[in-house]
């Protein structure tokens, strides 16, 4: 039976450490502040926006909430985000994903001031991040090398797949592997011999977005590890990319779902506002 990664826990230990830079902050007269800006009514984006403003606010980081109206231009939230571009008061810009089909979501974030941007997605931030000079990175790649991170393996040389190619998740963390000295492989929809690939991969990232994706169809390196970034629904429960109770005893480490990788994601929202807000000090 392989060691669970205990998401929850980490992210715990990470918010705690979080709560105290915020504290020092505070002390300097500075108070860390984030901006989330959510454009409609989509109500899976609703609660995610709410839980990112509760947990800012349990943690010493200031919050504030931005909701627009469905029918908002694109000219009207560019307008919103050079306001917030340009007051002080504000360290981190967030707009929630996705935006009404209006709007371009590439001028939009675009927009955002490379130095506010938390969530890592601007041009900028990704050309640094893929050549090794990040300090913005997007924030569920950023959790799930923690998560690798915890269980102290030794990620140079080791064969790592990432199931996956977004731009938000498979794409970052595979150049956070490589700059881990990994050997990595992404793989996707049209990738002809994944059972090959799986059956010699040490770290095995899977962000596919389809329940149960990895199962009893393929085998796995005994010694391996594997991370869970699916966050699907099956029989209105909340599952992974993973049979997580077959793979569970093949492998030597895994991420559950739910408390894996999503505990560890608004952590590292509230460590990347931190994070601008140094660099804005600077
Ligand atoms: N929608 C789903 N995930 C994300 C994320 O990480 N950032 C933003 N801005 N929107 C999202």
């Amino acid at each position: 039976m392989a060691h669970i990664i205990d998401g929850k826990k980490i992210a715990l230990c990470t918010r705690n450490q979080i709560k105290k830079e915020a504290e020092e902050f505070k002390k300097l007269g500075i108070n860390p502040t984030l901006s989330v800006v959510l454009v409609g009514d989509n109500r899976a984006s609703k609660s995610y926006v709410n839980a990112k403003h509760k947990a800012c606010l349990e943690n010493g980081i200031n919050s504030i909430k931005i909701e627009l109206p469905e029918n908002t231009t694109e000219e009207e939230l560019l307008l919103e985000i050079n306001k917030l571009n340009n007051d002080d008061s504000i360290n981190g810009i967030l707009i929630q994903l996705p935006l009404p089909k209006h709007i371009n979501s590439d001028t939009v974030l675009e927009k955002i001031s490379p130095i506010k941007d938390v969530d890592g997605f601007h041009p900028v931030n990704i050309g640094k991040l893929s050549v090794g000079k990040a300090d913005l990175i997007p924030c569920t790649p950023l959790g799930i090398l923690e998560l690798i991170k915890s269980t102290n393996i030794n990620i140079e040389g080791k064969n790592a797949l990432v199931i996956g190619r977004s731009n938000i998740v498979g794409k970052p963390i595979a150049n956070l592997l490589i700059h881990e000295n990994a050997t990595v492989t992404i793989a996707h929809s049209k990738t002809i011999n994944l059972k090959n690939l799986i059956a010699n991969s040490d770290i095995i990232v899977s962000c596919v977005g389809i329940a149960h994706f990895l199962g009893d169809n393929y085998s796995y390196k005994e010694d391996s590890l594997i991370i869970d970034v699916g966050n699907n629904y099956k029989n209105d429960k909340l599952v992974g990319d993973v049979d997580f109770d077959f793979v569970k005893e093949k492998v030597k480490y895994i991420s559950p779902v739910p408390g894996g990788v999503g505990p560890m994601t608004i952590t590292m929202l509230m460590r990347n506002t931190l994070t601008a807000l140094r660099k804005q000090i600077k």
